[in-house]
């Protein structure tokens, strides 16, 4: 099985989700859920761009001890140092520094030519190995930067020793056979390739950020950067989450894994969502409220007969209790009657059972969720006095 590296960036591209604003205790117990998690790299923050970042950026550097912690710069001196600072007192410090690549960046934001952008792109990697043996270099926009000069710049990066060089999709542009070829093209044409990680780092514009991050891994990719819960700008980043329950539950065809300890996955959804105050959505994949539940008869009776039939991952796996079995209009008697016997009606007759499960229909038309309060006054009520 091949390792895949896990670089989290729940605490930078995680906190630019609009309305997060992550103060430094947050961040550190963040972090500290983050490293028992096992994730491999830390992303703390972006110290340039505030002294509150700064600090907290340091905060997590001095507490944690079993991840690297790294800070993110523009390819500019002043950034640079700012990383520098903040990362005193890390166990294991790294620097992420990024420019764009692509047309529409060069002309737009950055007024660059494509020469100017090898030239800020040397000097900046040359600087940050002043201070720091890991770098990592970003091309911002990667998805959509020509292949040409993407080989060109990895290129560069390689020969200036940097230790990843990462892919970002920015803005969620490409669909999985284009991104997956981005690495297959990078790993036939780059001298040196073998030398540094190749990282992916995708978006969910299009809602295709994890199955853009596994198409990387099968082409190639070395690190998978990404949040707990998949929030991060606008439609949010890979959720790291569903990428390592994808490995393991498919491990037969990714043959690749990661050194997270799973059983910690639905504490650190849960840790992220709170402090952030991002809800995560009921159908969310592996985490959300609702990816254990199952309503109809059908997939009830098939539960209690089987877990398997309708459930590929454990809930026990990301370090939930139980499956549920939610009681609403779908449901089939066998849900019902073992819902009687979990609330202690197993006391009841079959014609008891059979007029509860009637009433508990005409109560299931009504509301979209029966509860178990609902359940057990439709018993005494209805059933036990008449
Ligand atoms: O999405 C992006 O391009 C980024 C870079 C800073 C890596 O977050
Ligand atoms: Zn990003």
């Amino acid at each position: 099985m091949r390792k895949i590296y896990i670089f989290d960036t729940t605490l930078r591209d995680g906190e630019q989700s609009p309305g997060v604003n992550l103060n430094t205790q947050e961040k550190v117990e963040i972090a500290l859920q983050l490293e028992k998690l096992g994730v491999d790299r830390i992303e703390a923050g972006f110290p340039a761009a505030s002294p509150g970042d700064l600090a907290a950026v340091n905060a997590v550097a001095r507490a944690i001890k079993n991840a690297s912690v790294m800070g993110l710069a523009r390819s500019v001196e002043k950034d640079i140092d700012a990383v520098y600072e903040a990362l005193k007192g890390a166990e294991d410090p790294a620097i992420h520094i990024f420019l764009a690549t692509s047309p529409i960046h060069r002309k737009h934001k950055l007024r660059m030519e494509k020469e100017q952008v090898l030239e800020t792109a040397e000097k900046a990697i040359r600087y940050a190995k002043k201070y720091f043996s890991r770098v990592e270099f970003s091309a911002e926009d990667a998805g959509r930067t020509e292949l040409d000069f993407l080989c060109e710049v990895t290129s560069l990066a390689v020969r200036e020793g940097v230790s990843v060089v990462n892919i970002p999709d920015t803005v969620g542009y490409l669909n999985p056979a284009e991104f997956g070829n981005i690495f297959k093209t990078l790993k036939e044409n780059v001298q040196g390739i073998e030398n540094i990680q190749l990282s992916a780092h995708c978006h969910d514009d299009l809602g295709m950020a994890t199955a853009n991050s596994l198409a990387a891994i099968l082409n190639g990719a070395d690190q998978i950067e990404g949040t707990i819960n998949g929030i991060g700008e606008r439609a949010g980043n890979t959720a790291l989450e569903e990428v390592a329950l994808a490995l393991a539950t498919r491990a037969d065809y990714f043959q690749a894994t990661t050194s997270l300890n799973l059983k910690e996955i639905a504490r650190t959804s849960r840790l992220v969502s709170k402090l952030t105050g991002m809800v995560v959505p009921g159908n969310k994949a592996i985490v959300g409220a609702n990816a254990f539940a199952h309503e109809s008869g059908i997939h009830q009776d098939g539960m209690l007969k089987e877990k398997t039939t309708y459930e590929i991952i454990s809930p026990d796996t990301i370090g939930l209790r139980d499956s549920k079995l939610v009681l609403g209009k779908h449901s089939g008697r066998h849900a019902f009657r073992e819902k009687l016997i979990d609330l202690g009606y197993e006391h009841l007759t079959e014609d008891q059972v059979n007029a509860a499960f009637g009433k508990f229909k005409d109560v299931a038309d009504r509301k979209k969720n029966v509860t178990d309060e609902d359940i057990r006054a439709l018993i005494e009520e209805k059933i036990i006095e008449t």
